[in-house]
C-alpha cells in the first residue's frame, strides 16, 4: 500500500470527546527510571510508538527483561548497577532523540565501549550537546565528525561531579546530566533553562536525592549518587504534543468543539495552550489532578472565527518547542502579522522544522519571513486553499506529516501527504482518530 494519504476535502463540523496516547516523554522516562528500579514496575497506558519501543529494545539490549501485552508494560530492573555491559554492545535509537540522548546518562559507567547509532534523521542530529557534558564526568566518546552519530561512549569507574550550564532550554541534555549525577560520588549542579521538567518529577517521586530551586527563567538543580530506585508502576496520562493536532484542528473548523481526555497538563509543557488562548482560542483545562507529581485534566477547546496574530513571548518557547509546526496553521488563519522568534532549537528536530514551517506555508499561499531563527506568518482570516499541494519530508519527519494533515483538512485544497508511517514513531493512533472525527 502506498505510504501517503490524499485528503481532498475540509473536515465536516465535529462536536466529539477523544482519548489520545500516552505522553512519550513519561513513556520514555517511565521505561528508563525502571530498568534501573530493584523490582518490577509496571505501567499502563504505556505509548506503544517505535520510539518506546526503540527504548525497551535497549533496555533488553544491556540486559533488562520486559513484557509488554497491549499498552500494559512490566519491566524486570535488576538494581542501579543491573546492566550487563557486554563487550561489542550496539544500542539502536532509531528516530529517538531523547533515547539516544538519556540513556549516555546512564550507561556513563559502561567499562566496554557501546556503540550509539541511530536512523538517518537521528544521525543528522547534533550529539556534542551531550558528549561535552557527558565527557566532564569523566566518559569518553568519540563521535563522527566530532558532533553526530555512530557515537562510541567508554565510560570509567571513576565518575567526577560536574558543574554544568545548561543554556539551550534542552530537557534531553539536562535530563542526561542529572542521570550521570546518579552515578558519582558526590554533588552535581545544574543550572538549566527552563524546559519539561518530567525527569525531575519523577526523581521526587521516587525520593531520590535531588532538589530544585526554580527561579525566573532558570532552576537550579542539585542530584546526588543514587544507591537505589525503587519499583515505579504508574498510569502514564495522554500526551499534550500528540492531542495539540486535535487542539488546533477543533480551534480552526467552523462550529466544533472537542474534549480530550486525561492530559499531561505539566506547566513545562502547556505552552501550546498559552499561545492558543492569547490568539483567541477557547480553550479549558477541566477536573485537574495531581498524579505522582504532574498535572493532568481534560481539555476542551471550541472552534472561534477570532483568531488574533500573536508576538509570542520567548518564554514559551521550550514550553511548545514540539508544536510549534502546528501552531504556525493558527497564525496563517489570525488577522495580522505573528511573530516567533529565538526558535533556532527548532531546526535541529528530527527535520529543519522552522524550514519545514516555511515550505509548508509559502505552499498554501501564506506570505511568511523566515530567518534561521524566526518566522513572521502574514494571517488571513479568510484562508481558503484550492491548489494542489504535495508534502514529502525526505528526513520522515512525524510532526510534519500530522501537521499537513491538519493544514488539509482545516483549510481545502487538494493534498497529497507522503510518509504516513512516519506517524509511528509518537503517534500511531493519529489518523484512526481523525477519521473518529470526520465521521459523524
Ligand atoms: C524531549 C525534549 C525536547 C523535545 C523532545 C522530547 C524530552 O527536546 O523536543 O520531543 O522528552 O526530553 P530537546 O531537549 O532537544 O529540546
Amino acid at each position: 500500500m502506498a505510504n501517503l494519504i490524499k485528503v481532498k476535502n475540509k473536515i465536516r463540523s465535529f462536536n466529539k470527546v477523544i482519548t489520545v496516547s500516552g505522553d512519550k516523554s513519561i513513556s520514555i522516562r517511565w521505561v528508563l527510571f525502571s530498568s534501573l528500579a530493584n523490582g518490577v514496575s509496571t505501567a499502563r497506558n504505556l505509548l506503544i510508538s517505535d520510539d518506546v519501543l526503540a527504548t525497551l529494545k535497549a533496555i533488553k539490549t544491556l540486559g533488562i527483561k520486559y513484557k509488554l501485552k497491549d499498552n500494559e508494560c512490566k519491566i524486570f530492573g535488576k538494581g542501579i548497577d543491573g546492566y550487563n555491559y557486554k563487550k561489542k554492545l550496539i544500542i539502536n535509537a532509531y528516530n529517538s532523540g531523547t533515547l539516544g540522548r538519556l540513556i549516555l546518562g546512564l550507561i556513563i559507567n559502561t567499562l566496554n565501549p557501546i556503540k550509539l547509532i541511530g536512523d538517518k534523521s537521528l544521525s543528522k542530529r547534533d550529539f556534542k550537546r551531550i558528549s561535552d557534558p557527558l565527557s566532564k564526568f569523566g566518559a569518553n566518546f568519540k563521535l563522527r565528525n566530532n558532533n553526530k552519530l555512530p557515537l562510541f561512549i567508554h565510560g570509567t569507574k571513576t565518575l567526577k561531579p560536574i558543574n554544568f550550564r545548561e543554556k539551550r532550554g534542552s530537557a534531553q541534555c539536562k535530563s542526561a546530566v542529572i542521570f550521570a549525577g546518579m552515578r558519582t560520588n558526590g554533588v552535581t549542579t545544574i543550572r538549566a533553562k527552563k524546559s519539561r521538567n518530567h525527569t525531575e518529577v519523577l526523581c521526587k517521586h521516587l525520593n531520590l536525592p535531588i532538589n530544585v530551586k526554580s527561579k525566573k527563567n532558570h532552576d537550579l538543580i542539585t542530584i546526588k549518587k543514587v544507591n537505589k530506585i525503587k519499583s515505579l508502576n504508574y498510569n502514564i496520562p495522554s500526551d499534550i504534543s500528540s492531542s495539540s493536532f486535535f487542539i488546533i484542528l477543533t480551534a480552526l473548523s467552523k462550529n466544533s468543539e472537542l474534549k480530550i481526555r486525561n492530559i499531561n497538563i505539566n506547566p513545562s509543557r502547556i505552552g501550546v495552550v498559552k499561545i492558543l488562548k492569547k490568539m483567541g482560542v477557547k480553550i479549558y483545562f477541566e477536573k485537574k489532578k495531581i498524579y505522582k507529581g504532574e498535572e493532568i485534566a481534560d481539555i476542551r477547546v471550541k472552534n472561534t472565527t477570532k483568531l488574533k496574530a500573536i508576538n509570542c513571548p520567548q518564554k514559551f518557547n521550550s514550553q511548545a518547542i514540539d508544536e510549534f509546526l502546528v501552531i504556525f496553521l493558527v497564525a496563517a488563519k489570525a488577522k495580522g502579522i505573528s511573530y516567533f522568534k529565538n526558535l533556532e532549537e527548532l531546526n535541529q528536530k528530527e527535520s529543519p522544522r522552522l524550514i519545514w514551517a516555511s515550505k509548508i506555508l509559502s505552499k498554501m499561499g501564506v506570505k511568511n519571513i523566515t530567518t534561521k531563527n524566526s518566522i513572521k506568518i502574514f494571517g488571513n482570516p479568510n484562508l481558503k486553499i484550492k491548489k494542489k499541494i504535495i508534502i514529502k519530508n525526505f528526513l520522515k519527519d512525524h510532526r510534519v506529516f500530522m501537521t499537513s494533515v491538519v493544514a488539509a483538512l482545516s483549510f481545502g485544497g487538494s493534498w497529497e501527504i507522503h510518509d504516513k508511517d512516519s506517524i509511528k514513531t509518537s503517534f500511531p493512533d493519529f489518523l484512526n482518530i481523525i477519521n473518529k472525527l470526520k465521521n459523524d
